[in-house]
């Protein structure tokens, strides 16, 4: 017994260092540990500043602790020790270091909070970002562009991501952009009351594929509402827009900027963009093939009453699929965009994702009966989405 023991004991030992090494791997894409924002850098300065002041007092109050418990323990025969009672001196030191040191935590914390809160440039790109059960809506007011679940934005430029809610409260968090801001639902103001609208101001300064989840618990399917950021060079960004089929928009004053009356406000047409820019944001499938099939399927069938394409369908139920084929994950980070993938997604969204809105081949789903669509169509139709880019 006291053998088998001690051979568990040994094997915990072993097996400790085992754990905390498995912290040391390489691949964390939703790490706070590398910002490549300055608002991320800072955050992470007032973590390490919290946790080193902190990690310095557990450490010499155990010490102590252990010292003294070792030190002045009982022996046998002992007399009883001299009982004290009071001590100024001490006890206005054991009040003024911990004061000070809350100091060193409270300034940079406070400092750090109006800088994070700094109000947006002027010139900073506005991203409308809305939380749906359970994918993500970002719309460029500033280009007439809005696309889901992966937000493009330009490297070296402020963004500025306004949020809200369609339904419940969902949170927007990228770990590398730093933050991590509630989504509230935002209805119709009434007269003289604010917005529910949170910001997070911050300027991405590495280009990159930057995973994200939401973080707050919102249903069934919480844990599959994810998203990314596509951090791209500036011009590259430019002509993603042009693609979108987005031209600049008039600027619109200040207060009214980008932040629509209602949710609703989704289905108001955006001013009409160039045929040309749309023609390149949707490419016109060869006659015969199986993206046309796809395609014409896709408009007669019930997808076109809930997802937009632009020129194509203008649906706003569901996410905006101009482009699909670019991003990485089908069903807002379900599963990765893959033609396997896109068609299981048709056939049945509700078996990738719980509570799913949308109806499978088979299934009904958000109020809808199921689309009856066979095998043959479900592909058509995927190749077609697939193609979009
Ligand atoms: Cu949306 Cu959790």
């Amino acid at each position: 017994m006291v053998f088998r023991t001690s051979r568990s004991f040994r094997a915990l030992v072993s097996l400790t260092p085992a754990v905390f090494l498995a912290a040391c791997g390489s691949d964390y894409p939703q790490t706070t540990f590398e910002p490549i924002t300055y608002f991320g850098r800072l955050q992470n300065s007032l973590f390490s500043n919290t946790f080193w002041w902190t990690i310095g007092i557990l450490v010499l109050v155990e010490v102590l602790i252990v010292f003294f418990a070792y030190r002045y323990r009982e022996r046998p025969g002992q007399p009883k020790p001299k009982q004290i009672h009071g001590n100024v001196k001490l006890e206005f030191l054991w009040t003024v270091i911990p004061a000070v040191i809350v100091l060193f935590l409270a300034i940079p914390t406070i400092r750090g909070i109006f800088e994070m809160q700094a109000p947006p440039s002027e010139d900073a790109l506005v991203v409308e970002v809305i939380g749906h059960q359970w994918w993500w809506e970002f719309r460029y007011p500033q280009y007439g562009v809005s696309t889901a679940n992966e937000v493009v934005l330009p490297r070296g430029r402020e963004i500025d991501f306004q949020m809200y809610s369609a339904d419940v409260i969902h949170s927007f968090w990228i770990p590398r952009l730093g933050g991590k801001r509630d989504v509230n639902p935002q209805p119709r103001p009434r007269e003289g009351e604010g917005r529910r609208i949170n910001h997070l101001v911050y300027t991405p300064q590495e280009e990159g594929y930057f995973l994200g989840q939401c973080a707050e618990f919102c249903g069934a399917s919480h844990a599959i509402m994810r998203m990314a950021a596509v951090v791209v060079d500036p011009a590259e960004f430019e002509a993603w827009t042009a693609r979108m089929g987005g031209t600049p928009q008039p600027a619109v004053p200040q207060d009214t900027q980008s932040v629509r009356d209602t949710i609703g406000a989704s289905q108001r047409p955006a001013a009409a963009p160039p045929a040309a820019a749309v023609a390149q944001a949707t490419p016109e499938p060869a006659p015969g093939s199986l993206e046309a099939q796809g395609k014409q399927l896709f408009t007669s069938r019930p997808c076109a009453a809930c997802h937009t394409i632009k020129g194509v369908t203008g649906g706003v139920l569901g996410p905006n699929l101009t482009n699909f084929g670019a991003r990485h994950y089908v069903g807002a980070g379900a599963k990765p965009n893959t033609q396997e993938w896109v068609e299981a997604w048709i056939r049945d969204p509700q078996s990738l994702k719980p509570g799913a809105l949308m109806p499978g081949a088979h299934r009904a789903g958000g109020g809808m009966g199921p689309t009856n669509l066979s095998d043959e169509e479900v592909r058509a139709i995927a190749t077609y989405l697939r193609s979009l880019k």
